[in-house]
């Protein structure tokens, strides 16, 4: 199977009451990892690169990783996808250069500004048989890519959803209903709630629209006290409850993404072998590690936050 757009993916997910994984890839230990728990679990994927992962490691390498793992992995469908595209010309870029589906964030410009620029690449990416996503409503969080405080952070307005898809044509749409991006999410002891009322709303005004979750890492505890245990020194900080991400699969949303948690695990893998072997200096060795926990973490929200398994 080639790369493929998420369309097809995104209507069984929506009848199927599951979502698909959108994993951030930054190198080939990242993808290999990602890859291989999805195929092994037969699940689809959707591999995202952001503009830091782009100037990182050179879109062309991580576009050429891709390719060889839909060739080593072809019984399962993957998307290759623009994560975070700042205007038209990133957006145009990864069109141009085999991306099969393309991410506009215009959601910190006017609405009126947000649905002009989605327009421009909805229609430039569908002449091109690509697939887009917009945004509407601010997460919180600090990324390359994003820096938004949480003051400024807007819950999406259902408000508006209508008009907005309607009037760009985008095909699946980001919205804030209460995660946010990075690692330090919410303070320890705090009981976050995802606006499920809001996304019920949203699917309401948009009855079979596939719907995407940014920020949606749980930062799982064991990760962080590995790292902690093993010279780290990460803050206190707890993310997203898993079954509140479980209970939002079920309905409208399709697309579930994660990035920090996958950032925890090759972090805790590779500090642990380091203490452990203070004498290796191959990066095989340690690298090997960190991508072993990367793949165990990517196993677990397959099957125990997305429901994606078996569904390849
Ligand atoms: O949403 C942001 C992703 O976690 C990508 O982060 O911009 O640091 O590559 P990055
Ligand atoms: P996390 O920082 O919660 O993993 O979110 C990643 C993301 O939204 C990438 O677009
Ligand atoms: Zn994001």
């Amino acid at each position: 199977m080639a790369l493929v757009t998420s369309t097809e993916m995104f209507k069984k997910a929506y009848t199927g009451g599951y979502a698909v994984g959108a994993f951030n890839v930054n190198n080939m230990e990242i993808v290999q990892a990602i890859t291989e728990a999805a195929a092994e679990l037969k699940s689809p994927v959707i591999l995202q690169a952001s503009a830091g992962a782009r100037k990182y490691a050179n879109s062309v390498y991580l576009i050429k990783l891709v390719e060889a793992a839909v060739e080593l992995h072809p019984e399962i469908p993957m998307v290759l996808h623009l994560d975070h595209g700042a205007d038209f010309e990133t957006c145009k870029s990864c069109i141009d250069s085999g991306f099969t589906s393309v991410m506009i964030d215009y959601s910190g410009h006017s609405f009126e500004e947000n649905i002009a620029e989605s327009k421009r690449v909805a229609e430039y990416a569908h002449e091109r048989g690509v697939v887009v996503e917009a945004e509407l409503g601010t997460l919180a969080g600090i990324e390359d890519a994003v820096s938004v405080d949480a003051d400024k952070a807007m819950f999406t307005d259902p408000d508006q959803v209508e008009e907005f898809v309607q009037k760009t044509g985008v095909d699946s749409l980001a919205i804030a209903i209460g995660t946010s991006h990075g690692a330090y999410k919410f303070k320890p002891g705090t009981d976050p709630k995802l606006r499920l009322d809001i996304l019920a709303e949203v699917a309401r005004r948009l009855p079979g629209f596939p719907i995407v979750l940014h920020g949606s890492s749980s930062v799982p505890q064991e990760y962080v006290k590995i790292i902690n245990g093993h010279g780290g020194a990460l803050k206190d900080a707890i993310g997203i409850p898993e079954d509140q991400l479980r209970e939002a699969a079920k309905g409208a949303v399709c697309k579930i993404n994660i990035d920090s948690d996958l950032r925890l695990g090759m972090t805790a893998g590779i500090r642990e072998h380091f203490v452990a072997h203070p004498d290796h200096f191959d990066p095989r060795q340690y690298i090997g590690d960190g991508r072993k926990y990367v793949k165990d973490i990517v196993a677990h929200k397959i099957v125990n936050v997305l429901g994606s398994d078996g569904k390849a």
